[in-house]
């Protein structure tokens, strides 16, 4: 069996002595596409907090392309390859849309932070070949048009796409997104869908948190979490006829 890119063994934390997830053990194996599914509250976003080093895990262990994470910041985690989105998406409301997506390639940078003050040819060079990247990505999400305007005025959808875009444009390998489809139409989900396939085919490894049953049938094993625990895995349709999951989850 190949190493899996990512794998969680026992990890738990709590808030305040208040347990939020106990003993969460899962493989991400490369190339894959996984989906992670549970009632508010359940964990799912404080799980992705861990694995990309907004939170240290109380209990347990992550390994990363077979290495322990454990004390890397959030930029040296996306300098890895992990790179995430958040449920509400993150914009800089009065910086323009191509601007945005440029702050997702500035880990690309090799200046230090003097050459930029200093504004040399070096530091130059590398602000022009981040705008072209930034000009590229918003020309393959189709935020060309908006580039120029503040990401301010974008609608739900297209912040959405904005903050893919911004997250492709670092590089991932592992890419992780949180609730990618709230607020969007059915239009833009079954875009967001073809935006997931064609990312994962092009070799990004996917993990991915909905509510969207319809959206989660893209992915090929999905766990779901119970109040902090993994209570069943599998594909959809096996997760749909788990009667723990009927129960607890899906109410019927
Ligand atoms: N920083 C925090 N401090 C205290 N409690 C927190 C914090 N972050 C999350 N929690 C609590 O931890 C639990 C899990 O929250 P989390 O946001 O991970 O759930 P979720 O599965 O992402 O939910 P949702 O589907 O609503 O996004 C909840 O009870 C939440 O109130
Ligand atoms: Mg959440």
């Amino acid at each position: 069996m190949a190493e899996p890119l990512l794998a969680l063994r026992e990890v738990g934390h709590s808030f305040g002595g208040l347990s939020v997830l106990r003993s969460v053990t899962f493989d991400v194996p490369e190339g894959g596409i996984i989906g992670l599914i549970g009632p508010n509250g359940s964990g799912k976003t404080t799980l992705f907090n861990i694995v990309t080093g907004y939170i240290r895990p109380l209990a347990g262990t992550i390994t990363y392309r077979g290495a322990p994470l454990v004390r890397e910041t959030i930029q040296q985690r996306g300098l890895q390859g992990l790179v995430r989105t958040f449920q509400t998406p993150q914009v800089f409301e009065q910086m323009t849309v191509l601007e945005n997506v440029m702050v997702g390639c500035t880990k690309l940078t090799r200046t230090t932070m003097l050459q930029d003050l200093l504004r040399t040819p070096a530091a130059r060079g590398q602000m022009r070949e981040i705008r072209a990247r930034a000009e590229a990505a918003c020309e393959r999400f189709g935020l060309t048009a908006l580039r120029e305007l503040p990401a301010a005025s974008l609608t739900a959808g297209q912040r959405r796409i904005l903050e893919i875009a911004r997250a492709v444009i670092g590089e991932p390998r592992l890419l992780l997104l949180d609730e990618p489809s709230s607020g969007l139409n059915v239009q833009e989900i079954d875009g967001l869908r073809e935006w997931i396939v064609r990312l994962n085919e092009e070799g990004i490894t996917i993990l991915l948190v909905s509510h969207d049953m319809g959206l989660m049938t893209v992915a090929r094993t999905v766990h779901t979490l119970y109040f902090g625990e993994i209570i069943a895995s599998g594909d959809m349709a096996a997760i749909q006829r788990d009667p723990r999951v009927r129960e607890v989850y899906l109410g019927v």
